[in-house]
């Protein structure tokens, strides 16, 4: 069964771990988080983007193939189906269709309308036990057609909207969503150390966790990050190994070209990438 994502955060938060939130764009991918996640007895909050719930036919289609899987594959850690980087309406739609926890990224609105916005979905998420993320500054590059321009969250702004009783919070600290660039100078700790004063025992998130040095991955978590987000590290672990498969001929050897051996090494790279994020992340056995 689906649950929020307040338990296994507030319990992450406590015991100085942090639990993944890996995005999710088809079976395989649900299918590689979910079994890395019972083998390694690890937490784990399933992402859907607006673009990837469009793709895998709505947001209804993923809730009853996330459902059914956790029921066929006998999954029996704690599993929160998550809405990323939320519209307004996105949120209802995910609400309605079952899933357990939405993010509502009112970050480009002014805050007076990302307050009010919130402090609703904070209601509407209360009264059915749905775990709600929000966001303040911004997350930077682009990711599913949602583009921020990497600026640092205002503490100040941070309090405002975590004491409206969100359960987890996004703070921009200059986390950029895809590759970080050659030239990047790193998270700003100074960011996060302000916002995790303010916000005291607030859950706080990290998104663009792919590619973050992980030193700089275990300083986040001593300062209060609880969850992290990875979506592109699958995906280029993905492409790498079915091209390598390509590129070998494989498919071109006996029924190689059957749909089910030719991702079969991208779902195992998939696997090797989600054990190796729970790994640093700590959440391994938190389960
Ligand atoms: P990356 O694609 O950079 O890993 O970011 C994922 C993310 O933050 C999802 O919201």
């Amino acid at each position: 069964m689906l649950v929020s994502a307040k338990e296994m955060l507030q319990k992450a938060k406590a015991g100085h771990y942090a639990v993944g939130q890996f995005n999710i764009n088809n079976l395989e991918w649900t299918k590689a988080i979910l079994l890395t996640s019972e083998e390694l007895r690890s937490p784990v909050i399933l992402g859907v983007s607006e673009g990837a719930g469009k793709y895998m036919c709505g947001y209804k289609t993923v809730a009853a193939m996330v459902s059914a899987m956790l029921e066929e594959l006998k999954i029996t850690v704690p599993v929160a189906l998550h809405l990323d980087h939320g519209s307004y309406e996105g949120c209802y739609r995910c609400i309605e269709a079952g899933f357990s926890s939405v993010m509502f990224d009112g970050s480009h609105y002014p805050i007076g309308e990302n307050v009010e916005k919130t402090r609703e979905l904070v209601h509407v998420c209360g009264e059915k036990g749905l775990s709600l993320e929000a966001e303040v500054g911004s997350i930077g590059g682009e990711e599913d057609g949602v583009v921020g321009m990497g600026e640092c969250a205002d503490p100040n702004e941070c309090k405002m909207i975590a004491d409206l009783g969100v359960t987890m919070l996004a703070a921009g600290i200059g986390n950029i969503h895809g590759k970080y660039p050659p030239n990047w100078p790193g998270l700003s700790f100074e960011t996060l150390a302000a916002v995790s004063d303010k916000v005291g025992n607030m859950p706080l998130v990290l998104h663009g966790g792919t590619g973050i040095p992980a030193d700089m991955i275990k300083k986040a978590i001593s300062l209060g990050v609880c969850k992290i987000n990875v979506n592109t590290e699958c995906q280029l672990a993905f492409a790498a190994a079915t091209r390598a498969y390509i590129e070998a001929g494989k498919d071109q050897q006996g029924k190689g070209y059957d749909p089910r051996k030719l991702l079969a090494p991208g779902f195992e790279a998939i696997k090797a990438t989600v054990k190796e994020k729970m790994e640093l992340f700590g959440s391994v056995g938190k389960a």
